[in-house]
């Protein structure tokens, strides 16, 4: 049985779509309201879980396999969830989210092909049966995230663009499936756009 946080929101999509932007934005908003607000970032967010992301993005380790890439972006999640989110929440503070568990869908799933039902089971146990209220689904064409991106290619941003567009894809797959949770945005919209748009679907559902 997943238990659901009204203060626990997060931000999806392909490499470059806006979502860290937004999530910003919205973190902001928040603080400026006078709330208590943490932010974090998958993989990563805790001093364990970057240590696992340096071996995930690290562009020397192309020998790691589709599996081990998934347990591990799993297990950075446990390890988030359980030193952060939870207290976090339990202490009433809002939990911002660039990335989480829809990324390993998209990525493992829809990217690499590995069969979805594990990859839900296997994010039911690192979430500890966490879901998020609401998660924004910026969506875009892989081509105009790979114009948006400036920083240099990491291991999985280097898989290009037609992984992208199964990633894409995978998204917009899970995106139907859990409709109550996932609000599809479209990325071509203005920075200013989607941050309105943001607030009005949080207002809309009580959160804000
Ligand atoms: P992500 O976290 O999804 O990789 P970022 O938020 O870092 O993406 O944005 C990538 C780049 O695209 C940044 O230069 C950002 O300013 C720009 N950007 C973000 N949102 C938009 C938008 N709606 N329209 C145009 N450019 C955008
Ligand atoms: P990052 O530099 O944080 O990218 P972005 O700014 O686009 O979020 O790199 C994270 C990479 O890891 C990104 O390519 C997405 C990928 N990823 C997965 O493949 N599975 C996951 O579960 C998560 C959280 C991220």
């Amino acid at each position: 049985m997943y238990t659901s946080n009204k203060r626990f929101i997060t931000f999806e999509g392909i490499d470059g779509c806006g979502k860290t932007t937004q999530a910003r934005m919205l973190y902001d908003k928040l603080v400026a309201d006078g709330q208590e607000v943490e932010f974090v970032r998958e993989p990563g967010g805790t001093s364990i879980s970057e240590t696992i992301r340096h071996i995930l993005l690290d562009n020397n380790r192309r020998e790691l396999a589709e599996r081990t890439e998934s347990l591990l972006m799993t297990a950075s999640r446990a390890q988030l969830t359980k030193e952060i989110i939870i207290p976090g929440l339990d202490s009433g503070h809002w939990i911002i989210a660039d990335r989480y568990a829809d990324s390993t869908l998209a990525y493992q799933g829809g990217g690499r092909k590995i069969n979805l039902e594990w990859l839900i089971r296997l994010n039911e146990f690192a979430t500890y049966q966490l879901e998020p209220a609401v998660t924004f689904l910026i969506d875009i064409k892989a081509e105009e995230g790979l114009r948006r991106r400036q920083s240099k290619n990491d291991r999985i941003e280097d898989e290009g663009l037609e992984f992208q567009r199964l990633v894409r894809q995978g998204f917009l797959k899970i995106a139907e499936r859990f409709s109550a949770r996932i609000i599809v945005l479209n990325g071509q919209r203005s920075i200013k756009e989607l941050h309105n748009q943001v607030l009005k679907e949080l207002s809309k559902r009580a959160i804000l």
